[in-house]
């Protein structure tokens, strides 16, 4: 497929300039920015976005819109592979869209469903590649490849490498609905099933084993009482 990369010195984020060009009917597009001055995760929270990473979003039409959910493993799975080529690293995903190594987070992913007579996807992509530090409030949870690896990785590189991988999913499995496919590659590169983990929400905190994933991509969790269930996507956190 096709595809255009479109590239900013600094951009606010570039999931809002992917949602710009999708108004335009603008897709199939990737949009690369040096910095966002507000970049952001899930939740409307702050994604750190200082020069040295790799913040991308990749704009799609895809014909089914019913399981974004798996482009979000897709992006995860190109990233570990890329990362394993380029940095030699291996990194794990956990649930549900964390890159992280040795309990750090190297990236984040986010995707967003734009809605309307024509239905867009933005799959947003952070790596956190050559930075040397990060703010307070993230240095104990955060990481970048120069920081694991103590030497520069050329981003661009990274950033074919990544944009390549996901295409190969996307045209091959995600547009052919071969989710099972998705499914089974996300669950060899995570490390999240048959752990252990605490799920947090706003209200309680979830002790249990994290047995497998769902159809839906939802993370599936046997209690003390084996009793099992269902943990959706959303405003929670797991913890290891
Ligand atoms: P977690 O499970 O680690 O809390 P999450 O997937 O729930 O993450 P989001 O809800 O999307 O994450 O919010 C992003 C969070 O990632 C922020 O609250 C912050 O803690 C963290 N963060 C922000 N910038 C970076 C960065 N560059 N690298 C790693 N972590 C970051
Ligand atoms: C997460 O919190 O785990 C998801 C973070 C996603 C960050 C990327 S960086 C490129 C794109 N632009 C944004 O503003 N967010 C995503």
């Amino acid at each position: 497929m096709e595809y255009k990369i479109y590239r900013f010195k600094s951009l606010t984020s570039t999931q809002d300039k992917a949602k710009e060009l999708s108004k335009k009917k603008l897709s199939d597009a990737v949009i690369v920015a040096e910095n966002q001055t507000r970049g952001r995760g899930r939740f409307k929270r702050k994604w750190s976005s200082d020069k040295g990473g790799l913040w991308m979003s990749i704009s799609l039409k895809p014909d089914d819109t019913k399981n974004l959910q798996y482009l979000t493993f897709a992006a995860a799975i190109s990233v570990v592979k890329s990362i394993k080529k380029i940095a030699n690293l291996k990194t794990s995903i956990k649930w549900p869209n964390d890159i992280h190594y040795k309990g750090k987070k190297l990236c984040g992913i986010l995707t967003e469903g734009i809605f309307g007579n024509e239905n867009y996807a933005i799959v947003g992509i952070g790596v956190n590649v050559n930075q040397n530090k990060f703010p307070d409030e993230i240095r104990d949870i955060a990481s970048s490849l120069k920081m694991v690896n103590k030497r520069k990785i050329n981003i661009k590189k990274l950033e074919e490498n990544i944009i390549n991988n996901f295409f190969n999913l996307y045209n091959n499995y995600y547009n052919k609905n071969e989710f099972k496919k998705i499914l089974k590659m996300w669950k060899e590169n995570s490390d999240t099933i048959n752990k252990n983990v605490i799920v947090i929400t706003r209200t309680k905190k979830i002790n249990g084993k994290a047995i497998g994933v769902d159809d839906n991509c939802n993370l599936l969790l046997k209690l003390k009482n084996n009793k099992i269930i269902k943990i959706v996507e959303g405003d929670i956190n797991v913890r290891y």
